[in-house]
C-alpha cells in the first residue's frame, strides 16, 4: 500500500516543518527525494542526510520558488541526479500577516509570490518533462483552511493559498489527459515554526473552533500527501483535502 518505490518526487520548502515531514513520509514509501527550499542550508542537509539514512537518494538546493529560472534548474537538477520526476509537492509557503489597512504592498506582494507564484513556476517547470516521459504524475499544492475560509490579518496568505485551490482545478483539468492528477491539501493548524509565535488565545480559541480539539501534527499533513501521491489516488484530481480536524467543513 502506498509504495513509490521507483518514484522521484520533489518537495518545495522541504527542509523543515510540514515540507520535512512530506520528505520523510514519502522516503519512507521508496520514493528519492529532491528538495528546494530558501532557508538556511544547513536544516536542508540535515533532511537531506535523514532521507539517505532510510535507504534513499536524496538531493537538497538552496534557492526560492519566487524566481522561475531557479525553479527550472531545481527540476533540471533532479532530472540529471535521477532522470525522472513523478510527484511535485507545492509546500513551499510564508506569512507576512497584518491588517488589511496597515498591510504593506511589500507584504502583500512576497506572500503572493512565494506562495502562488512559487508554484506556478514549479508546476510550468516540471509538466513538460513529466509529458515527455508519459509515466503520468502527481502534483500536491499545499493551501490552507485560511484559503478556505478566509482569516483576519491574512489577506495576502488567504488569496495565496484560494489562488492556489484555482491553480489546483485548472491543472487537473489540464493535464488529465496525461494521466497527471492535481490536488491541494488544506492544513488546520498545525504546530511548526510558522505557527508558533500565534498568540495563546488565538490558539485556544482555534482549539476551541476545532471539532476533534487539538491541533494537527506535520504527520498529519504528510499522511495525507503520501497517499494522494500513490497510485491508489490515481482517480482523485482537482480535490482539495481539508486535514483540520473538522474546522472547515464544506
Ligand atoms: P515552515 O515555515 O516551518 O516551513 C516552510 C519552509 O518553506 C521552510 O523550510 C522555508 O525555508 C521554505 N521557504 C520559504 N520561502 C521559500 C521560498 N521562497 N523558496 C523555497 N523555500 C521557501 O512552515 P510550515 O508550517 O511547515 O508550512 C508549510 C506549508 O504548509 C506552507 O505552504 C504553509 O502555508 C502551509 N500551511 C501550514 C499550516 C500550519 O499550521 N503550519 C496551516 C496551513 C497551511
Amino acid at each position: 500500500m502506498l509504495d513509490l518505490t521507483g518514484k522521484v518526487a520533489l518537495v518545495t520548502g522541504g527542509a523543515r516543518g510540514i515540507g520535512r515531514a512530506i520528505c520523510l513520509r514519502l522516503a519512507a514509501q521508496g520514493a528519492d527525494i529532491a528538495i528546494l527550499d530558501a532557508g538556511n542550508p544547513a536544516v536542508g542537509e540535515q533532511t537531506k542526510a535523514d532521507i539517505e539514512a532510510l535507504g534513499r537518494r536524496a538531493l537538497f538546493v538552496t534557492g526560492s520558488v519566487t524566481d522561475p529560472e531557479q525553479c527550472d534548474a531545481f527540476v533540471k537538477a533532479a532530472l540529471d541526479a535521477f532522470g525522472q520526476v513523478d510527484i511535485l509537492v507545492n509546500n513551499a509557503g510564508i506569512t507576512r500577516d497584518d491588517l488589511v489597512m496597515r498591510m504593506s504592498l511589500d507584504e502583500w506582494k512576497a506572500v503572493l509570490e512565494v506562495n502562488l507564484f512559487g508554484a506556478f513556476y514549479c508546476t510550468k517547470a516540471v509538466v513538460r518533462p513529466m509529458f515527455k516521459a508519459k509515466r503520468g504524475g502527481r502534483i500536491i499544492n499545499m493551501s490552507s483552511v485560511s484559503g478556505q475560509a478566509g482569516q483576519t490579518g491574512q489577506a495576502n496568505y488567504s488569496s495565496s493559498k484560494a489562488g492556489l485551490i484555482g491553480l489546483t482545478k485548472a491543472c487537473a483539468r489540464e493535464f488529465a489527459s496525461r494521466a497527471i492528477t492535481v490536488n491541494a491539501v488544506a492544513p488546520g493548524f498545525i504546530t511548526t515554526e510558522l505557527t508558533k509565535d500565534l498568540p495563546a488565545e488565538l490558539q485556544e480559541a482555534i482549539r476551541a473552533q476545532t471539532p476533534l480539539g487539538h491541533f494537527g501534527t506535520v504527520d498529519d499533513i504528510a499522511n495525507a500527501v503520501a497517499f494522494l501521491a500513490s497510485d491508489e489516488a490515481a482517480y482523485i484530481t482537482g480535490q482539495v483535502l481539508a486535514v483540520d480536524g473538522g474546522l472547515v467543513m464544506m
